[in-house]
């Protein structure tokens, strides 16, 4: 599948993608456009640091727009890596079922408006959670919906701040993101007609990372 990704900033989990279609698992896709609201975004200079095209969402509600851009790409799968706008409702139905996010919790804990960067960790740190962790879901119309593809647990550690228990996470991210989009992208998760997600995906690669 050809995939494309949206991107606000920094773009850590649009390398870790970049680095595992590139050189892990170049079979299950390719990741062809890189598109961010942000003309300024890193994310966008990692991608043409590895000869990926890109595009600036000049006007982030204007889904005809976006929808043109991804046409001209020839997006199939349309993965969000650390977008902070909210996709119009004519991307998201366009890309039903091929639409994912990464969220740093637990979903449906600690997300939707307002939850995003470190706000989500204070939150998880001031309410006394042992745990947090990493969901990736697909999209549906409100943020941090949409049916659950994988979650993966983190520690909170005693003496943590919002930016430790974030980078953390994020290292859960970046190994959890890329196994569901290649998932969804073989054919090996679907959303079905009920709204959940279906199918299997072989996380034993992630056991190292922190003990469940
Ligand atoms: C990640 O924590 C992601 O879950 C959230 O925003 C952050 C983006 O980080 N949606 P990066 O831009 O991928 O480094």
């Amino acid at each position: 599948m050809r995939i494309g990704v949206l991107a606000s900033g920094g773009g850590s989990n649009l390398q870790a993608l970049l680095d595992h279609f590139a050189h892990v698992d170049k079979d299950a896709g390719e990741i062809v456009w890189v598109g961010s609201n942000s003309a300024s975004a890193v994310a966008l200079a990692r991608a043409t640091a590895m000869d990926i095209a890109t595009g600036v969402i000049a006007d982030a509600t204007d889904g005809v727009a976006i929808l043109t851009q991804l046409a001209a790409a020839n997006v199939e799968l349309l993965v969000l890596a650390g977008y902070l706008k909210l996709v119009p409702t004519n991307v998201v139905h366009a890309f039903a079922g091929r639409l994912l996010n990464v969220h740093p919790s637990i979903l449906p804990a600690f997300g939707g408006v307002g939850m995003y960067g470190e706000r989500v960790h204070a939150a998880v740190l001031a309410s006394g959670a042992t745990q947090s962790g990493v969901t990736v879901h697909f999209v549906d119309d409100a943020f941090d919906r949409g049916a659950i593809i994988a979650q993966w647990p983190v520690p909170v550690l005693p003496n943590d701040t919002p930016s430790t228990l974030a980078a953390r996470v994020l290292r859960a991210e970046h190994a959890l993101y890329p196994l569901c989009v290649a998932a969804v992208a073989s054919g090996a998760i679907t959303l079905g007609p009920d709204g959940q997600s279906h199918g299997r995906i072989n996380l034993a690669a992630l056991d190292t990372l922190f003990t469940r």
